[in-house]
């Protein structure tokens, strides 16, 4: 494969953001399969970012189920309206929580995550939750409006892969 991601990670985050978006846009162009492409976009969130967790939770029947994901070991199904990401999915928005400990019904999947945030992937179409995208830090309060930003128009790239 020849396809490679160039980031300077001297840059700031919201710099990092915009460098990588166009690359992970085209990089998913070239690749067919859905789960090949959203592995690629968890490794590539990774890399460069300082993430504990990153990963996709697909909408499966009644419940989410674990995608594909870098970081620990990971819940494997979330029920609608349950956690983070089943609140996520219920109510369409993205949720940023700033210490896991105060999100009612916060579901630990690693006692390491201190913070995140989660954003539904919405069909652009019939606005149906297709996946939710999920990121955790090891550290409190990581997350802001940037992330929120960013993380939004990477979940409409995601959107497009169905
Ligand atoms: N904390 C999430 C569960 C998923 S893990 O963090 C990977 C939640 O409350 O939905």
């Amino acid at each position: 494969m020849d396809i490679e991601i160039k980031i300077d990670k001297s840059l700031t985050k919201e710099s990092i953001y915009q460098e990588l978006l166009p690359q992970i846009k085209y990089l998913v162009e070239q690749e067919t399969d859905l789960i090949a492409n959203l592995a690629n976009i968890a490794a590539v969130l990774k890399e460069n970012f300082n993430f504990l967790w990153v990963g996709f939770y697909i909408v499966k029947q009644n419940e989410l189920v674990l995608g594909p994901f870098q970081g620990p070991l990971a819940c494997t199904r979330i029920k609608f309206g349950k956690g983070v990401c089943g609140t996520s999915w219920k109510d369409k928005e993205t949720i940023i929580v700033p210490d896991v400990d105060e999100f009612p019904g916060h579901i630990a999947c690693s006692t390491q995550s201190k913070s995140e945030i989660v954003i539904p992937i919405i069909h652009p179409k019939n606005k149906e939750v297709l996946m939710v995208l999920d990121v955790d830090s090891e550290k409190l309060n990581f997350f802001d409006s940037i992330d929120a930003l960013y993380l939004q128009q990477l979940a409409k790239i995601a959107a497009n892969l169905f």
